[in-house]
């Protein structure tokens, strides 16, 4: 298994580009199945989860054609509607064909997603909105099997989802995305209420209308969505990654230094960037770039996680990492995942005094981390492991890295480029 090798202790000092998002760039391709034409993707990021995606399409019939930084879909030869379970319990995102094959082919099998390490994280909502759009579901040997019965006003000899009025009762990324992509080839008019209005969310919802899509309010809490009968290829680029922006920032935040984000986007990330002030650094925004200056020790910075546009839950492990050698204390409450305290254990095998109570942590910021080997638990927790072995004293091994090759592109050789001390163990 890979790890990473980190000596602590040096500051963060140069340029780094940000690559496309991860959590825009799985949705929109899963838009490749709404359409028999080619989608062509650009900023595509080189990462573990999108390879994973790239096989699953593929072994529905998707064909890929991929070029360095780029992709083109076509799924005029769809013929397996399913998503096992092999690929579904390693890349939870896979959950994403689900409103698509319903959509385009009135029936899907998708392997339920199960837990994963930061809490149980059900379907639920995903489920209720197709079926309030005609979809019959039900669930078989932990597989959703979902059909759209014939002669629901279809065309193409299986049913097709009707237009529904669907409430959310919780604020669901992946569940918005699901329904808005089954509802842009439904007959009628679909009004998702208290939808999430997550950047991706709506980077999703301009690729979808360029490929003839009817949508409106995307970023916004209620999105009308008109369906239509058929939807064409197009090309689009994806967004860039507001949580890897912001997990280079915190590092520099942390180890201290005077680092610039290129492609970046200043505008999903203000609640990030009002922190980091808080916690003494300077920003400068200039167009698509980001300048990040800090000479000082952080000062402890308090975060509550919730729905965009607040605090993301993507960041709560990495401003935890910055508060463990900050000044002061701090407290971090986490009201999106309930279990998602997972690095709580290994920051304290560097030193980090925190204690957690439910989903609050209260950490008292000491003057120095010492470094230890410590174990990745999940993606954005092995981005919090690594700041920490940023600003540690002597050596951190991070075992388990493959989940930091799922959502973080070249990780190591982006932060080397910065200057940290840092190198992967095969
Ligand atoms: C997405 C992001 C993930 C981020 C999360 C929260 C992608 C691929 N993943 O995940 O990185 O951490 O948003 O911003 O974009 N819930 C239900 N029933 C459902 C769906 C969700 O109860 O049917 C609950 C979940 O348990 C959780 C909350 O709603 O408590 C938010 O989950 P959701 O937004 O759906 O997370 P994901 O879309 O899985």
């Amino acid at each position: 298994m890979q790890k990473l090798a980190i000596q602590g202790g040096n500051r963060l000092n140069g340029e780094v580009r940000i690559s496309g998002a991860k959590n825009a760039a799985l949705p929109i391709m899963c838009a490749g199945l709404l359409t028999a034409d080619e989608l062509r993707l650009d900023n595509m990021p080189d990462l573990h989860d999108v390879a994973t995606m790239r096989k699953l399409l593929e072994q529905m019939g998707v064909t890929a054609a991929v070029e360095p930084g780029a992709v083109t879909l076509c799924g005029a030869k769809v013929d397996k509607l399913e998503a096992p379970y092999e690929m579904v319990k390693t890349m939870r995102a896979a959950i994403l064909v689900l409103g698509p094959l319903v959509a385009r082919f009135g029936e899907a099998r998708v392997s339920l997603p199960g837990g994963c390490a930061i809490g149980s994280r059900p379907v639920d909502l995903h489920i209720k909105g197709l079926q309030a759009m005609g979809a019959q579901i039900h669930i078989e040997h932990g597989y959703i099997h979902a059909q759209v019965p014939r002669g629901n006003g279809s065309s193409k000899g299986c049913g097709r989802l009707k237009g529904a009025r669907i409430f959310f009762d919780l604020v669901s990324v992946t569940g918005t995305e699901n329904l808005m992509m089954a509802a842009a080839l439904a007959d009628g008019v679909t009004v998702l209420e208290n939808a999430a209005r997550e950047p991706e969310v709506v980077d999703l919802a301009h690729c979808l209308i360029a490929m003839g899509a009817k949508i409106e309010g995307a970023g916004s809490d209620t999105i009308s969505i008109t369906g239509v009968e058929k939807l064409h290829g197009a090309s689009h680029r994806i967004m860039p990654d507001r949580i890897e922006s912001g997990t280079f920032l915190v590092a520099a935040a942390a180890a201290g230094g005077d680092i610039t984000l290129i492609d970046a986007r200043a505008d999903i990330l203000e609640n990030v960037l009002e922190k980091l002030q808080e916690a003494g650094a300077a920003i400068h925004v200039a167009g698509s770039t980001i300048n990040l200056k800090m000479n000082q020790r952080p000062k402890a910075v308090n975060v509550r996680t919730s729905p965009y546009p607040a605090f993301p839950t993507d960041m709560q492990a990495q401003f935890m990492a910055m508060n463990t050698i900050a000044e002061g204390s701090a407290i971090v409450i986490e009201t999106i995942f309930e279990n998602r305290f997972m690095h709580v254990q290994e920051l304290r095998r560097l030193g980090a005094q925190i204690d957690v109570e439910g989903n609050a942590a209260v950490i008292k910021g000491c003057a120095q981390l010492e470094g230890a080997t410590i174990m990745a638990t999940d993606l954005r927790a092995s981005a919090c492991l690594v700041i920490a072995g940023l600003v540690a004293q002597g050596e951190t091994i991070v075992d388990r890295i493959y989940h930091l090759d799922r959502g973080y592109e070249h990780i190591e050789a982006k932060l080397s480029a910065l200057g940290a001390q840092i190198r992967r163990l095969k």
